[in-house]
């Protein structure tokens, strides 16, 4: 008798679309169960320091991403190029935050919208603007990170002692 191929659900390798569940674990939370030395509350500490650390690089990430986009004028060449060199560095810059973030038991800020109500970079108009305010804005927002690990028990305060 000829074997036909089971129509077992369980079986199926289609893809289940649609899936919806509860978080495994809430954002503003540190997994407790990680074997590290670092008590709970200060890893909460560090790691709501950490996202805003995080909301302010992803947010200078696309800042300067939108400069390279948008730019124009004589220096267009050098300054397209240039801005793309440090949206490549604030990249990685953002993946190491986010990942240290993980690895201390906490939730990284991930998606635009989470992102858009966490930074204190002021947001730039969606219109194209001029080089030197281009510029201008990108300082601003740099100047709002080196502030903000500045403060006393910033997590990367201990790396200017
Ligand atoms: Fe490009």
């Amino acid at each position: 008798m000829e074997k036909r191929a089971t129509t077992n659900s369980n079986n199926n390798a289609q893809p289940r679309f649609h899936q919806r569940a509860g978080e495994i674990q809430a954002y503003g939370t540190v997994n407790h169960a990680l074997p590290l030395d670092l008590e709970e509350p200060v890893r909460l500490e560090m790691t709501e320091q950490l996202n805003q650390l995080l909301a302010d690089t992803v947010t200078l990430r696309d800042l300067y991403k939108k400069s390279h986009w948008q730019v124009a004028g004589a220096t267009f060449y050098q300054v397209h190029l240039l801005f793309d060199k440090h949206y490549s560095e604030q990249s990685e810059l953002v993946d190491s935050i986010a990942e240290r973030i993980q690895a201390l038991g906490g939730v990284s800020l991930a998606m635009a919208a989470d992102v858009a109500e966490t930074t204190q970079i002021e947001r730039p108009p969606r219109g194209r603007e001029e080089v030197p305010v281009q510029l201008s804005r990108l300082i601003d927002a740099h100047q709002v990170i080196i502030r903000q690990v500045r403060l006393p028990g910033a997590p990367c305060s201990s790396a200017r002692r």
